[in-house]
């Protein structure tokens, strides 16, 4: 049964909290259960009405014996999984999807109907750039660009039909961030009560909810790909939506129509393996992004570095704000972005090269894994731009560190370098 874990730290209630649930009692357990099974026994009709009239509303963690019906409107391994996010993000609730596209899809979905207007950041993960421009007008949802990093020009994009400002920080692939009070504020003040509601929402997966809290900042909706740093290990694909209760039936609502839920065994390796190694494995990942950065800006044929973490990095201040890990530590998380002089070298043979003599960098999507890899995301993750806007003048390189020794990230890259240098 739940035991308190009050005045315990986030990184100890991260190992053992799954087992302290009033949802689901294992208490001989020690590692929460896997369950497998897509129906459940109901009893009596009235125990199944029961179930069915309360599915969709809000329940307290404290609320004891949910009626589990059927896996894809709720079952307990991917319960506690959700448990276990939304206490990290300090959300009411979190839902898990089956990837993060999912739960991109639904954070919006969930509140958008035909004729609303979604004001986006210009530059947003390449499917999720499709999502908004192939696919919403199709359903008579109007998007808007703008530049986030600029709140003037957010203000400036807010209409009388805008439901939703939607972004990412640190932005993928640059590494931007957006002031998340700012955006907050922009939306609490363009709302007008619950019928005009304007909501925030943010795909946090860059920075996990280890290296910042949006909701601690008044975001309303937080999204998660689970498929990088929370799970980790690159095993799994998953998507998670955290936000406060009001909004729960919608996004429960959502999942259960169109479907598309994590299943409980990939639930099981996020929550057993993935969650409880965060801090552990970011800690790790943000020592040798720092060294990785710092050499790399040291090299004459880099242009630009960006990493949250470098002292000269343009938005410095405001990564030291909201950047926080759970103890108070400053967390700039695990990607670094560059770019070469093209003028010294091409960004491409560069990465071409890596990709077939490095040892320990390995050129592949995805992120925030415990192995470093190493992508061009204009040809690749943002192809969907198609060179075009925010991706034109990038020949950036996006690197998501590992566990690898920084010595041997650096030795891999530095032999990179000197292969492909126009000047030898
Ligand atoms: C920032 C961001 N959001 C969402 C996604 C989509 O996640 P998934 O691949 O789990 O659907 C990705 C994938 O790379 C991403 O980088």
């Amino acid at each position: 049964m739940a035991r308190k874990d009050e005045g315990y730290k986030k990184t100890t209630r991260i190992v053992h909290g799954a087992a302290r649930t009033a949802r689901w009692d294992y208490s001989h357990h020690v590692v929460p259960p896997l369950t497998a099974s897509t129906t459940f026994r109901l009893e009596s009709v009235a125990r199944g009405a029961r179930g069915f009239t309360e599915f969709g509303s809000f329940r307290s963690e404290e609320t004891a014996e949910p009626v589990y019906i059927y896996d894809r409107l709720d079952e307990p391994t991917r319960g506690l999984l959700e448990s276990q996010v939304a206490a990290m993000e300090g959300a009411d609730f979190c839902l898990a999807f089956a990837s993060g596209m999912a739960a991109v899809s639904a954070s919006l979905g969930a509140v958008l109907t035909a004729g609303d207007e979604v004001v986006a950041h210009t530059l947003i993960y390449g499917c999720t750039h499709s999502l908004l421009t192939n696919w919403y007008p199709r359903l008579g949802i109007k998007v808007k660009r703008a530049d986030f990093t600029d709140l003037k020009a957010v203000a400036k994009a807010i209409g009388p039909r805008t439901r939703a400002l939607y972004f990412e920080s640190p932005v993928n692939p640059t590494l931007d961030l957006v002031d998340l009070r700012g955006v907050a504020e922009l939306a609490r003040r363009a709302s007008k009560g619950r019928r005009r509601r304007v909501l925030s929402v943010i795909d946090s997966t860059f920075a996990t909810p280890f290296c910042q809290r949006p909701i601690e900042h008044g975001i309303d909706l937080v999204v998660h790909s689970l498929t990088k740093n929370i799970g980790g290990f690159g095993t799994e694909i998953g998507g998670a939506v955290c936000g406060p209760k009001d909004l729960f039936p919608d996004v429960m609502g959502y999942r259960k129509d169109f479907g598309g839920v994590l299943s409980p065994k990939a639930a099981w390796n996020i929550l057993v393996y993935g969650v409880p190694t965060i801090p552990l494995r970011i800690k790790r990942q943000q020592y040798t992004a720092l060294q990785v950065a710092r050499w790399l800006e040291s090299q004459p044929l880099v242009e630009e570095v960006r990493y949250p973490g470098l002292d000269n990095f343009p938005q410095r201040a405001l990564a030291l704000k909201q950047m926080r890990d759970f103890d108070g530590g400053f967390a700039p998380g695990n990607m670094i972005y560059f770019r070469l002089d093209p003028r010294r070298a091409s960004g491409a043979r560069f990465v071409d090269h890596v990709a077939k003599h490095a040892y320990c960098v390995t050129l592949a999507v995805s992120l925030g894994h415990t192995k470093t890899l190493i992508e061009m995301p204009s040809a690749m993750t943002h192809s969907a731009y198609a060179g075009s806007g925010p991706m034109r003048e990038h020949g950036g390189i996006r690197l998501s560190i590992g566990l690898e020794s920084p010595v041997d990230i650096i030795r891999d890259l530095s032999a990179s370098l000197k292969a492909v240098s126009r000047r030898k």
